[in-house]
């Protein structure tokens, strides 16, 4: 089996790629990734001596680019994590999210329709289906849950999905579609919430929590995020749409104070700082589908999933600090000097 990885530079993308290689010796593992700011060779630098690995730095959104790896590789299976990810810079600039996740999505169901597939797989998000209201614990995302879209980020998510499912409806093309919730562990880049927190905590800087830090994410350790696509690329219905998140809802506040605790820094870090425009409540999954048909269930805790993303931080400080240190700062000085 030939599977192209979009995006295995980045956090998901690249844990996908390490559990795929260890589960499946016999399988080629193709990675493609333009490495953007949030691609990282570094990430990959295990599997770059596997001769079941190889990888191609190409942009999604370049047609005739990717068409030639299609040629060169004739892959069996495509999983499009490659996305600009981040919503925060959604809000600083639309474009290149609308660029990557809408028409990179189209390049690369484009090359499956020409080359031929068995499965295009589209790593969507929680985030299509807006937020929930703090006060109604009783109501979860199903898959019928309306898509609605609050940052361009997840607009963009949620175009690419409709054009997933018309490239389906149209074509014909065999695809499934994912929307997993917030997920954690080794390799995620310090911009977002909990390795942020981590990085700053250590390096004893002040922890920015957005608003009054009441926002509830549903966290899912990376690994689990993993098992659930490689069941759902073999197990899963074309055409069909998989939730995936772990009933592990948590307020931002308490998520920041257990890193604290963990690291025996003082909450006095933790600052309130200007709420982000247009800020979701609430995200929680109802995997209710995933569990009956594939038999998928979260395996991670988070109280040990925590513990052992923060002993990858504390493990790997060249692999974050590189990042911390290099062009990150600018955005870091402009996202949070005047907040
Ligand atoms: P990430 O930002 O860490 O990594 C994105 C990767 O895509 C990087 O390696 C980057 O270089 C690459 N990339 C970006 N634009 C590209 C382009 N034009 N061509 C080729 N490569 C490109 O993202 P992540 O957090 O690992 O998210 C991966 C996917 O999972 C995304 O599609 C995201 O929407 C989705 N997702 C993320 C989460 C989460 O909690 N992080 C949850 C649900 C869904
Ligand atoms: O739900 C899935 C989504 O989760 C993915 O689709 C996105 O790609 C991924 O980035 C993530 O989006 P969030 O916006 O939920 O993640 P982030 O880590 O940016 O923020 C988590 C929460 O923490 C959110 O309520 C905003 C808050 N926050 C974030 C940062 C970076 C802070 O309070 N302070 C911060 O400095």
């Amino acid at each position: 089996m030939k599977i192209i990885v979009t995006g295995g530079a980045g956090f998901i993308g690249g844990n996908f790629v390490h559990y795929m290689l260890e589960k499946y010796p016999d399988y080629r593992i193709i990675c493609v990734d333009c490495l953007t700011y949030a691609g990282n060779l570094e990430t990959l630098n295990s599997a770059m001596d596997n001769p079941n690995f190889c990888f191609h730095k190409v942009d999604i959104t370049d047609r005739e680019a990717v068409f030639s790896v299609f040629k060169e590789e004739r892959p069996d299976i495509v999983v499009n994590f490659a996305a600009e990810s981040h919503v925060d810079r959604s809000i600083e600039n639309p474009d290149v999210f609308l660029k990557t996740n809408i028409l990179g999505t189209q390049v690369m169901m484009d090359a499956c329709r020409k080359y031929g597939i068995r499965r295009y797989h589209q790593v969507s998000t929680d985030e299509v289906y807006g937020d929930l209201p703090l006060d109604r614990p009783d109501l979860f995302f199903t898959e019928t849950t309306p898509i609605h879209t609050s940052s361009p980020y997840s607009a963009s998510k949620a175009s690419a999905d409709l054009l997933v499912q018309a490239y389906h409806k149209t074509f014909g093309l065999p695809v499934t579609i994912s929307r997993c919730s917030n997920n954690y562990g080794p390799y995620h880049f310090p911009e977002k919430l909990i390795p942020l927190m981590i990085a700053n905590a250590l390096n004893n800087k002040p922890l920015p929590v957005y608003g009054k830090g009441e926002n509830i994410r549903d966290w899912l350790y990376v690994e689990d995020h993993c098992r659930a696509i490689d069941l759902i690329i073999h197990k899963g219905t074309v055409g069909e749409i998989y939730n995936i998140g772990g009933h592990n809802e948590m307020k931002n506040i308490d998520i920041v104070k257990i890193i604290c605790r963990e690291l025996n820094k003082p909450e006095s870090l933790i600052t309130f700082v200007t709420d982000r425009k247009g800020h979701d409540m609430r995200y929680a999954i109802d995997p209710a589908k995933i569990r009956n048909e594939l038999g998928w269930l979260p395996e991670t805790k988070f109280a040990d999933g925590i513990q052992k993303t923060i002993k990858w931080y504390l493990d790997n400080r060249p692999w974050w600090e590189h990042i911390i240190n290099g062009e990150y700062r600018q955005y870091y000085e402009r996202m949070y000097l005047n907040r």
